[in-house]
């Protein structure tokens, strides 16, 4: 096939998905973290929710993760904490508050793999999110 206006128009629509896919899952993800989250940490992850009045140990400033991990902002350990796989109390383990959100139990759909796939990356939208947070 040689190279007209409709392989140009092609490139050109795949690089406009290519490019905002990085905008979008921050927007997933900030609104996976208003939606899951933001009670207890805040709308602003400052730890400032509005449960933060009535809990006994308080939800931590979110953004903060990197400044109190020597600069680096720790991702594995963002993410496991999501996913449940570290136990946080506050987070209602051992049985995970979100494991229908960010687990894989969420396999209803006919592809085995669709809901386990589509939950990590949730868990990975929020973490992302997170990350862009910190100060
Ligand atoms: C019911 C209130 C509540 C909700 C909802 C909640 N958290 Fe937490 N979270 C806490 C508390 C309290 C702690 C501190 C627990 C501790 O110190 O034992 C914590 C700890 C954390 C930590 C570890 C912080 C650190 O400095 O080590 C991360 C990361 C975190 N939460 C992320 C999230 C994310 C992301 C969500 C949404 C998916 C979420 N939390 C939802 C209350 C909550």
């Amino acid at each position: 096939m040689r190279n007209g206006p409709l392989s140009l128009c092609l490139a050109a629509a795949a690089l406009a998905v290519a490019l905002p896919a990085a905008a979008q899952d921050e927007t997933i993800g900030k609104q996976l973290f208003e939606t899951h989250c933001a009670v207890c940490h805040g709308v602003s992850a400052r730890g400032d929710g509005d449960m933060s009045g009535i809990m006994t140990i308080p939800a931590p400033d979110l953004t903060l993760l990197a400044h109190n991990n020597h600069g680096d902002f720790p991702m594995l350990k963002v993410v496991h904490i999501i996913d449940g796989r570290t136990g946080i109390r506050a987070h209602g383990n051992p049985m995970p508050l979100f494991a229908e959100t960010f687990g894989a139990a969420d396999v209803s759909g006919m592809d085995p793999y669709g809901g386990v796939i589509a939950a990590r990356g949730r868990v990975m939208s929020v973490a992302l999110y997170l990350e862009t947070l910190q100060r």
